[in-house]
This record gives C-alpha cells, sequence and structure tokens, in this order.
C-alpha cells in the first residue's frame, strides 16, 4: 500500500498497463454499439438505457468492497495485511465510489439530451448480458479480482469516452452538458489520480500481501474478462437498439 503514497506522478502507467489500456480501447472501438453511437440514430438511447442498470449499482458495489467485503475465503496473510491498510482502503474506495455516484448523476444528465428520464432509465429493460456483468463484478469474491475488474470498467469508461469525444455528430447531440460524464472519464484535475491507477495499486499490493502472481498476463486475463463482458453487454444493446420496440 506504499505505492498509494507516490502522488509526483498520479498517473504514470507502466509499459504493460499501457499495453493493456490498448488492447481494451481495440475492443471498445470495435464496439457496434460505441460505433454506432457515434454515427448517431438511436444507439446513445441505447448505451445510456442499456447500461443504466451497471452504472447505477457501481457505486454500491465498490462500497461493498470495503464495507461488507466476504472474508471467509481469505488467506492469513491476505487478512492480516488488510486489517492493518483498513483504514487507507476504505478511505480510497469510499472516495472512488463517492465520484461515481457522481458519475452516476453525469449518466443522468446525459440521458436527458437523449430524451430519457431518470423514470425511463429506471424502467428500462436490463438484458441479461448487462445483469450478467453487473453480478458477476459484485459477486466476484477475490478481492485482488474484483479491482482488476475496477480496471477494467476504467478503461471501457475511458475508451467510450474518448472515442466518443471525436465523434462530432454525438458531441453536437449531447451538448456540453451532455458531456460532462465523457470529460470526467477522460480528464482528471490536477493532482487526482485516475481510479485505473489507484485500482491497480490497490490490486497489485493485495496480490502482494497474498503473495500471488501479478505478471501481465495473469492481471491482463482479468482485466481483459471484464472488458469482453461489456463487449458482450454493448452487442446485446445494439443488436436491441435494431429491433424498435425491443428497448426500453
Ligand atoms: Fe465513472
Amino acid at each position: 500500500m506504499d505505492t498509494l503514497g507516490r502522488r509526483d506522478h498520479p498517473d504514470a502507467v507502466c509499459d504493460w498497463q499501457a499495453r493493456i489500456k490498448v488492447e481494451a480501447y481495440d475492443k471498445v472501438v470495435a464496439c457496434p454499439l460505441v460505433r454506432g453511437c457515434a454515427a448517431g440514430g438511436d444507439y446513445p438511447r441505447a448505451l445510456f438505457g442499456g447500461f443504466w442498470h451497471f452504472v447505477d449499482a457501481f457505486p454500491g458495489i465498490i462500497r461493498d468492497t470495503y464495507a461488507n467485503f466476504p472474508v471467509g475465503p481469505l488467506g492469513h496473510s491476505l487478512r492480516v495485511y488488510l486489517r492493518r491498510v483498513a483504514p487507507l482502503l476504505s478511505e480510497t474506495l469510499g472516495g472512488m465510489a463517492g465520484e461515481e455516484r457522481g458519475h452516476r448523476a453525469l449518466w443522468i444528465r446525459s440521458a436527458s439530451r437523449v430524451g430519457l428520464s431518470a423514470a425511463q432509465l429506471r424502467d428500462w429493460r436490463v438484458l441479461p448480458e448487462i445483469s450478467f456483468l453487473t453480478e458477476a463484478i459484485r459477486s466476484e469474491e477475490h478481492l485482488a479480482r474484483r479491482l482488476l475488474y475496477f480496471v477494467g470498467v476504467e478503461l471501457v469508461a475511458e475508451g467510450i469516452a474518448r472515442y466518443l469525444y471525436r465523434a462530432p455528430r454525438f458531441v453536437e447531440a449531447m451538448g456540453e452538458e451532455g458531456m460532462e460524464w465523457f470529460t470526467a472519464h477522460l480528464i482528471h484535475p490536477d493532482g487526482a489520480i485516475s481510479h485505473e491507477v489507484l485500482a491497480y495499486r490497490l490490486s497489485l499490493s493485495v496480490k502482494r500481501a497474498a503473495r500471488e502472481s501479478a505478471d501481465e498476463q495473469s492481471v491482463n486475463a482479468d482485466i481483459q474478462r471484464c472488458v469482453d463482458w461489456f463487449f458482450a453487454g454493448g452487442v446485446a444493446c445494439a443488436r436491441e437498439a435494431n429491433y424498435p420496440g425491443g428497448a426500453g
């Protein structure tokens, strides 16, 4: 956990983390939902409505990771370590959960730009793929892996923001207010450490304490599993958007 104090280069990402980010980004831009959003039409509604279930749940999933994490499966050394760093862990994850609550509010604002009210988001049909990814992250009892899923979520969010920020039709349709969710995942205030970096640091610290492998291959496997769930969710939402009346 000592690395959490390293604030000189808050967003420094090492080579292998940069490779993981590129692999995730390539999947995001290949996703038909994201490409459809860039082109216009009904896809933005499918994005905001389709992924609402996860966006709504995510702050609570982060909170439960420090408030109600199952201690059963943890080994002795990890349990001792977590007792020692509990205040720092809860402070870091508590901050992330708070910011994600803010992102959830920005999502509602973005959705309103395409005519979706908060009530319509709440009533949007939850597709099995979206339910699956939400529950897979929520129910992951391996702490380091769950934290790597948080990295995956951030990479997907940043990838969507990066791609759609450069899509003129989308930017025009969303307006400045509607783009705030996207800005929040692209530009971090001076001195702020991104959720990607925080989740990496926490996960790698936990892995060290648990004496688990933290090589690129194993870390990437967990992250890309999460990214692939989102890709499948995006495919499902795009499919729904192609069948008017099927969504919402
Ligand atoms: Fe977010």
